[in-house]
């Protein structure tokens, strides 16, 4: 019985926050240690962990440690403070085990993600990866500098940065997914990113993809990041292309159990394409992970970690452990 799925989605997505905090008094932190992983000096207990969105001010850090996450991705954040859109910004079907949303980035803005992301020591207990995004006012053609702006003041406090460009609810946001954007907008951030790293050992940067890309414009997305030595990939965020055949309005993105075939196409289809180029590179699953044997699946697909989102809706915060305690089953 989950009780928090009688209530209304707006109010159980208000209320989430407080239940985590209730938990500081009630849950240790969870030391879940399976298929650890190392990349890059950083060391994974387990390969999953939260997708964006889910805190998206750095406020709640250490609650998700108490649950057993491998690693945690905070934001998307964006250079100054935006609220939702308009109306309604969630919904939810049980049935279906989907959630819709529209918020566009609602966050306080970076001034107050890195007092927060500040008073957490390093070095961090699992990885930090933060992902960055644009204000919606900003234009396309200067996206890249609100994005070197995060990078500046964030530097300190990333083990990996993710650059947010593949959400269907800042207009205009995915236009910088095709292929004459693209290189345009991800030079000047590469750029920054290693002149800010002063040359050496910059902070690793992953592109977080669209599910609703083809497998030729998959392709030369991978291709356009390895040519710029981008670190590695997030597949994949929310899908417009479901929208006809669930109880949804006719805007915002869609995620949960029907977007799992398409994000777990996408992955086979990018190490596939990938082939040799993988070496070195971080692959992330993310999109329709509801239950162990499905993260289990994306990591022999080829995922090096795997995200989840929905299923923290659906399940609650304990699916982490749940996760751990069949993983040991399956790999001990
Ligand atoms: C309510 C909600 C808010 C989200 N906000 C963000 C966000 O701010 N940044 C981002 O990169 N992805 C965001 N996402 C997408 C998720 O990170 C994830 O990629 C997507 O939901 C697919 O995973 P899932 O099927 O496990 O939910 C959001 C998803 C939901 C449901």
């Amino acid at each position: 019985m989950k009780p928090w799925l009688l209530l209304p989605p707006e109010v159980a997505y208000k209320m989430a926050p407080l239940a985590l905090r209730a938990h500081r008094f009630v849950t240790k932190p969870k030391h879940c240690r399976w298929r650890p992983l190392e990349w890059q000096g950083m060391n994974f207990l387990n390969p999953l962990g939260t997708s964006g969105g889910i805190d998206k001010n750095a406020e709640h850090i250490e609650d998700w440690w108490r649950f057993g996450v491998g690693f945690q991705e905070l934001g998307t954040v964006t250079p100054q403070p935006q609220t939702s859109n308009p109306g309604k910004i969630i919904d939810r079907s049980n049935g279906d085990m989907a959630i819709w949303n529209k918020m566009g980035f609602p966050n306080l803005g970076l001034e107050q993600f890195v007092k927060n992301i500040s008073r957490i020591p390093r070095p961090y207990y699992t990885p930090l990866f933060l992902n960055i995004g644009k204000n919606r006012w900003t234009p396309n053609s200067k996206a890249h500098e609100d994005y070197i702006f995060c990078l500046k003041s964030l530097h300190p406090f990333a083990d990996a940065f993710v650059i947010n460009i593949s959400s269907p609810n800042t207009t205009g946001l995915r236009d910088l997914l095709h292929k004459e954007q693209l290189r345009q907008f991800l030079e000047p951030i590469v750029a920054a990113n290693l002149e800010i790293a002063g040359g050496n050992n910059p902070t690793p940067l992953l592109l977080k993809l669209s599910p609703d890309q083809s497998i030729d414009e998959l392709g030369i997305t991978l291709e356009t990041s390895l040519d710029l030595a981008l670190d590695g990939w997030i597949l994949t965020n929310t899908t417009t292309q479901l929208r006809g055949q669930l109880p949804f309005p006719d805007a915002g993105g869609i995620s949960g159990a029907p977007l799992a075939p398409t994000s777990r196409n996408l992955l086979k289809q990018a190490v596939e394409i990938l082939g040799n180029n993988k070496q070195g590179k971080l692959l992330i699953s993310s999109g329709g992970v509801m239950t162990p044997k499905e993260a289990f699946e994306r990591l022999e697909l080829g995922a090096d970690l795997v995200q989840v989102y929905a299923a923290l809706i659906f399940e609650g915060p304990h699916f982490f452990a749940q996760v751990a305690k069949s993983a040991v089953k399956r790999y001990s």
